[in-house]
Order: structure tokens, then C-alpha cells, then sequence
């Protein structure tokens, strides 16, 4: 199966400058630059019904997205409006809104009934933090949160999960390709189905070979180095 990589843009651009970057994105597509990747953009909300993705091999996912499709819930986003804007995947339960949002395993797991709902794949963010990594609760913590996604839909496969350990994410230093692999085999025995895991925490240009390199990493979740188009460029080409 390609490799796939999927930009998190975060809240690290405009709606102007999503636009532009995708813009690069499609030309770069269209010079047959895409290395035989699989690529995946996640920018904002708002910046959505200005990215048309209809007649590309590019994908669209949501940051987020409500556990409701439709309610009293203000602030939220229904995944079928997102559905409606060409969003094919959402991130879900990543790292930045557990720990700035609170949200539990529980919502997640709503979040992931919704999207499915939707007929939007979820891309499932779990991980572990330093304190808990120290205690070798590396396992326990991902096992979890891994659980309670899978407890949400009939099928496994319906999920794409990501492995972000939390004090990898922005820190300039990815796991050790080997470390991560151990987690996602991990990851797939749980799901006892095949399920594809992408690795996520301190992706560049110059360790995403080594990390596609091992079986188990399917893909890669790319925050910072996503955001500017030479540094994204840069993963598309040595992805492979
Ligand atoms: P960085 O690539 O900036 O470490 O972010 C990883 C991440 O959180 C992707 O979702």
C-alpha cells in the first residue's frame, strides 16, 4: 500500500495562506512530484470552503469535529457539514485537544460515532506523555485510548490511528523508527484487524525515510514541517 502522509496544519495558517499552500500542493500534483505518496491535508475549518480537493488525488480531513450531527451544541462542527465541504477524514482525540480541551476517551469515541455517521473516516490520535513514558505506562495509556476508539465502531478498519507520543509532538526529535514500530504492532494487535497507523511527533524531511521504512508505519501525521511548502515538498520527495 503507498505511504501516506497527512499535513496537520493546525492553527498555523491563514485562510490566505491555506489557499496558497494548497495551490503549491496541486501544481506539485500535476508536475507528477507526489512520489507515489498518499497525501492528506488538514487545514482549519474556515479555510475549507475555499480548498477544492474534488478533482485531485488529494485528500481533505477536519481537525476536529463534533460528537453530534446535528444539536443545542454551540461551537460545534457537524461532520456531515464537513462531509458537504470535502472533508473525506478527521483528526480526532489529538494530543493538543486532549490536553487543551479536556477531552476524554469517552467523547472521543462519540466523535468517532458521528464522523462515521457521516461517512467520514476517523484518523484516531493517541499517545502517551514524558512523565508517562517514564513510568512505563507506554502501553497501558495508548492500550486505553486505543479501546475506546475501537469500542465505537463495528469494524476496525473503519479507523486509521495515529501514534503522537506527547513529548515528541514539536520538539524536533521523533521517536526511534524501531520504538514507534513496536507501538503500532502493538496498535494492530489490538484491533486485530487490519487498520492502518501513521506516526506523528517531530516528522521532517530528514527522518521520514527511516520512519516509512518500517513495516508497521503506514503513514505519517506531519504538524510544523506541513505547514510551509519546501519543508512539506521536501517529506513528499524523501518519503520514499
Ligand atoms: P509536529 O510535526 O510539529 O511535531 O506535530 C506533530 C503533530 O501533532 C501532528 O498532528
Amino acid at each position: 500500500m503507498k505511504p501516506f502522509i497527512i499535513a496537520n496544519w493546525k492553527q498555523y495558517l491563514s485562510i490566505k495562506e491555506s489557499a496558497k499552500l494548497f495551490a503549491q500542493l496541486l501544481q506539485l500534483d500535476r508536475d507528477s512530484k507526489m512520489n507515489g505518496v498518499d497525501l492528506i491535508i488538514a487545514p482549519s475549518f474556515v479555510a475549507l470552503p475555499v480548498l477544492d480537493a474534488a478533482k485531485t488525488k488529494i485528500k481533505i480531513a477536519a481537525q476536529d469535529c463534533g460528537a453530534t450531527l446535528v444539536g443545542a451544541h454551540t461551537g460545534a462542527v457537524s461532520p456531515t457539514d464537513l462531509r458537504i465541504l470535502g472533508a473525506t477524514h478527521v483528526i480526532l482525540g489529538h494530543s493538543e485537544r486532549r490536553a487543551e480541551y479536556f477531552e476524554t476517551d469517552a467523547l472521543i469515541a462519540e466523535k468517532i460515532k458521528a464522523a462515521r455517521a457521516a461517512k467520514v473516516t476517523p484518523i484516531v490520535c493517541v499517545g502517551e506523555t514524558a512523565a508517562e513514558r517514564a513510568a512505563k505506562k507506554t502501553r497501558v495509556v495508548v492500550g486505553a485510548q486505543v479501546r475506546a476508539a475501537l469500542s465505537a465502531v463495528k469494524d476496525p478498519s473503519e479507523l486509521i490511528f495515529a501514534y503522537e507520543p506527547r513529548w515528541a509532538i514539536g520538539m524536533g526529535t521523533a521517536v526511534a523508527p524501531e520504538d514507534a514500530a513496536q507501538i503500532h504492532a502493538y496498535i494492530k494487535d489490538l484491533a486485530n484487524a487490519p487498520v492502518r497507523v501513521c506516526y506523528g511527533g517531530s516528522v521532517s524531511p530528514e527522518n521520514i525515510a527511516a520512519l516509512l521504512a518500517e513495516k508497521n508505519i503506514d503513514g505519517v501525521l506531519i504538524g510544523g514541517a506541513s505547514a510551509k511548502f519546501a519543508s512539506l515538498a521536501a517529506c513528499i520527495k524523501n518519503a520514499k
